[in-house]
């Protein structure tokens, strides 16, 4: 199947500004995309010109679309960069919604600052075209379930009452969402780890079953070990991934084609 010059369900070693130009308008229906930001790494001496990116992720997305941008802040000698907020102020003075800001917890982060809490997060902006139409929440259980006396109103003497009331077994997870990294956690795809920023598969997962649904077509623009084609995959969605390092393109057609063996 194809859209614009791409045939969906591959990678492409490409510089996503250019891979954008080969794409229709409104084509996407989901970007699900961690940057490089504040030259934290190199990338094999890569970098992106943010706001020319930007404006095509606006123009391929389906009005309906859902980007997740997944950014956080360097720290230059003691001041937080900001880059997230600028980024996501510049998308919406571009014509995205923000329609929600999220939180990517880190549960295992070994990086410690002498005079500051150990940061433990990055932010996931989830940005709306126009009207979303696509939301699967997500589900967890609930602590207690069952029938309970619960308290129904508390009377002016102070006396609560109470009746017989049903709890529900499950509950919408919040927009705070934590995922353990590294080996075992982000993934078990030792050939990931050639690649120096991964996210975990789950939340890949996550946010794919969120807010698309099956037969969409699910982007990475900076797509890098393909975690996210990866989950798209399995979530049998369409996938396309541009990456600009030939080396990283490799390592997620390997896992790809990992999953070839393991799933159909
Ligand atoms: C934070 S990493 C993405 C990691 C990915 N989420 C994963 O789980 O493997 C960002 C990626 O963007 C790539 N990149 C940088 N500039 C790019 C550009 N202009 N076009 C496409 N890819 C680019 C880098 O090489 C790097 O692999």
């Amino acid at each position: 199947m194809k859209l614009g010059a791409y045939e969906l369900n591959e990678i492409y070693n490409i510089d996503c500004l250019e891979g954008m130009k080969n794409l229709p308008d409104n084509c996407i229906d989901l970007i699900v995309t961690s940057p490089p930001y504040d030259n934290l790494r190199t990338y094999k001496g890569f970098c992106f010109q943010f706001e020319d990116i930007a404006k095509e992720i606006y123009r391929i997305m389906k009005p309906t679309g859902i980007v997740v941008w997944i950014v956080g802040d360097k720290i230059d000698k003691g001041n937080k960069s900001l880059t997230s907020f600028k980024q996501c102020l510049f998308f919406q003075s571009i014509g995205f919604k923000v329609h929600d800001i999220m939180i990517y917890r880190k549960k295992n982060t070994p990086f410690m600052r002498s005079n500051a809490y150990t940061n433990c997060y990055e932010f996931m902006f989830i940005l709306a075209k126009d009207k979303v139409a696509t939301f699967n929440p997500l589900k967890t259980k609930t602590a207690r379930s069952g029938y309970e006396m619960l308290v129904a109103g508390k009377k002016a003497d102070g006396i609560n009452n109470k009746v017989m009331g049903h709890l529900n077994e499950e509950k919408v997870l919040t927009n705070i969402w934590e995922y353990a990294v590294g080996l075992g956690g982000s993934t078990n795809d030792k050939v990931a780890f050639k690649h120096p920023a991964i996210f975990p598969e789950k939340l890949a997962q996550d946010h794919i079953l969120s807010w698309s649904n099956e037969g969409d077509v699910v982007l990475d623009p900076f797509s890098g070990s393909g975690t996210t084609a990866k989950m798209a995959k399995i979530c049998h969605r369409h996938y396309l991934g541009f990456e600009i390092s030939p080396e990283y393109t490799d390592i997620s057609r390997q896992r790809l084609a990992q999953l070839d063996d393991l799933l159909f």
